[in-house]
C-alpha cells in the first residue's frame, strides 16, 4: 500500500487576509431549539476545513446557514467579500451561482441520464445553447471524477460510489469557487470513501476550490482536511489540524480521534 496516501496532509498556512468565507458570532433557533449559539469560523482561499460534531450539533444548519438556504438569527457572514444580509436578491442569486453545495443523498435525477443530469444545470442556470459545447464541459468534468464510461448510464445502474462522482461533477460543471460537502462518504464502503476523499483533494488542487467538509469519516477528515475544527452545542470549541487534535488533552476533542 502506498503509505503517502494516507499520511494527514501537510500544505503551507494560507495568507491570513485570504478569507472565502468569514462567519461571526452566527446564531439561529426553531422555535427553542437554539441551534447555532455562536458559531465563529473563517475559510481561508483554496483551503478544506472538515467540520467535525455530534449529531445534531448544527453541523447541516451551519452550512445551510452559508448557502442561503436558511436565513442567521444573528451574527455577520461575508461569503467571497460580501455581507450576505446586505445583498439584494439579484446579487445573492450571483453569489450563489459562486457556491457549490454536495448533498448527501447526491440528489441525482433518476429519470436521467448522466449525461442529461449534468447538461440540466447547464441550460436551467448557465443558459447555455450550444450543443457541442455543453457536450465538452460534460467529458470534461466526467474525466475530471473518472467516470467517461458512465456517461449513457441511469443513476440506478450506478454505484453507491458512482453516483457520489456523478453527484461531485454536477456540483463542479457549474465551477464554483467555493464547495459545502455535507457528509460525502456517508454510506460507502472504506476504499469507496477513501477514493473519494482523494479526489475531494484532487479537485480542490485543479479547480483551487475552497471547501467545508461535514463529516463523520476520520478517515475522510484525515485525508481531505486542512484544518479541523469542533463544533460542539452550537459553537466551535476547538480548530487546529488534525494532528494538534488529535492530541488534544480535551476529551470531548480526542474522543473523535480514537
Ligand atoms: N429546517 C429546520 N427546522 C427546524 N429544525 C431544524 C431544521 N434543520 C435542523 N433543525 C434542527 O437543528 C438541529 C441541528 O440539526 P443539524 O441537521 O444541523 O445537525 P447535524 O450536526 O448536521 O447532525 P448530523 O450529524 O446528524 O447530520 C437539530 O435539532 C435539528 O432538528
Ligand atoms: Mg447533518
Amino acid at each position: 500500500m502506498n503509505d503517502t496516501l494516507v499520511q494527514e496532509k501537510a500544505r503551507p498556512p494560507v495568507a491570513g487576509d485570504d478569507v472565502v468565507i468569514r462567519i461571526e458570532h452566527l446564531k439561529k433557533a426553531f422555535g427553542d431549539n437554539e441551534v447555532l449559539k455562536d458559531i465563529s469560523l473563517e475559510l481561508h482561499r483554496g483551503e478544506n476545513i472538515v467540520v467535525l460534531g455530534r449529531s445534531g450539533q448544527g453541523k447541516s444548519v451551519t452550512i445551510q446557514c452559508v448557502a442561503g438556504l436558511l436565513e442567521p438569527d444573528e451574527g455577520n457572514l461575508e461569503v467571497l467579500g460580501k455581507e450576505v444580509k446586505e445583498l439584494s436578491e439579484d446579487e445573492l442569486k450571483e453569489l450563489r451561482s459562486k457556491l457549490g453545495f454536495l448533498f448527501q443523498s447526491g440528489a441525482l435525477y433518476d429519470s436521467m441520464t448522466v449525461r442529461e443530469n449534468l447538461m440540466f444545470p447547464l441550460t436551467r442556470v448557465l443558459k447555455m445553447k450550444d450543443e457541442a459545447e455543453m457536450e465538452k464541459w460534460v467529458t470534461d468534468v466526467l474525466e475530471s471524477v473518472g467516470l467517461e464510461e458512465a456517461i449513457d448510464k441511469y443513476p440506478a445502474d450506478l454505484s453507491g460510489g458512482m453516483r457520489k462522482r456523478v453527484g461531485l461533477a454536477r456540483t463542479l460543471i457549474l465551477r464554483p469557487e467555493i464547495i459545502l460537502y455535507d457528509e460525502p462518504t456517508t454510506g460507502l464502503d472504506p476504499i469507496t470513501s477513501r477514493e473519494i476523499s482523494e479526489l475531494i483533494v484532487k479537485l480542490q488542487e485543479k479547480y483551487k476550490t475552497s471547501s467545508i467538509i461535514i463529516t463523520h469519516d476520520m478517515a475522510c477528515a484525515r485525508i481531505v482536511a486542512d484544518r479541523i475544527a469542533v463544533m460542539n452545542e452550537g459553537a466551535f470549541i476547538a480548530t487546529g489540524t488534525y494532528d494538534e487534535l488529535s492530541k488534544s488533552p480535551d476529551e470531548l476533542i480526542n474522543n473523535f480521534f480514537k
